[in-house]
């Protein structure tokens, strides 16, 4: 059976669509797929920021197909695991949750990796922040990766 994992942050434009790319080239494409959706409706159908695409291109990953869409309360059916990048992303999407089952598939993306930080920092307004991000990102995905090949 497919996992199916969504990553959401905001805007979907700079974290949740670095953490799409870096989970789906980590893990078997026939049991694991990844999407990625934004709390917030400001960017639907845009590519993700130039940033974003940078540093994922600077470490040999291209986002550039993907485009955003905004997070909706069917993705609770649609998917196994939803990790959010920050509290206000978590706070965002739980609110939306209709009962316990969909609010125990939210989960925080830096839980899964022993961290200082329990949030992937908004980098929208921070053009040095994206590389801090991409590591962030990528240390978790390597964690998500093992847990799901081991399922
Ligand atoms: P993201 O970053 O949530 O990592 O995609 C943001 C992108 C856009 C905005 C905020 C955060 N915005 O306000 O437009």
């Amino acid at each position: 059976m497919v996992t199916r994992v969504l990553m959401v942050c905001l805007g979907n434009i700079c974290r949740s669509p670095l953490a799409e790319g870096i989970l789906q080239n980590k893990v078997n494409s026939d049991l694991v797929f990844v999407d990625s959706a934004g709390t917030g409706g400001f960017h639907i159908g845009s590519k993700p920021d130039s940033r974003s695409i940078a540093v994922g291109l600077k470490y040999d990953l291209d986002i550039s197909h993907q485009r955003c869409r905004k997070f909706t309360v069917k993705d609770f059916d649609e998917f196994d695991l939803i990790y959010v990048m920050d509290l206000s992303n978590y706070r965002n999407v739980i609110a939306l949750a209709q009962n316990e089952q969909q609010k125990n598939k939210v989960k925080l993306l830096l839980d899964e990796v022993e961290s200082t930080t329990k949030e992937v920092p908004d980098p929208y307004y921070d053009d040095n922040g994206f590389e801090h991000v991409f590591h962030l990102i990528d240390e978790a995905c390597t964690a998500i990766a093992n847990k799901l090949e081991r399922n």
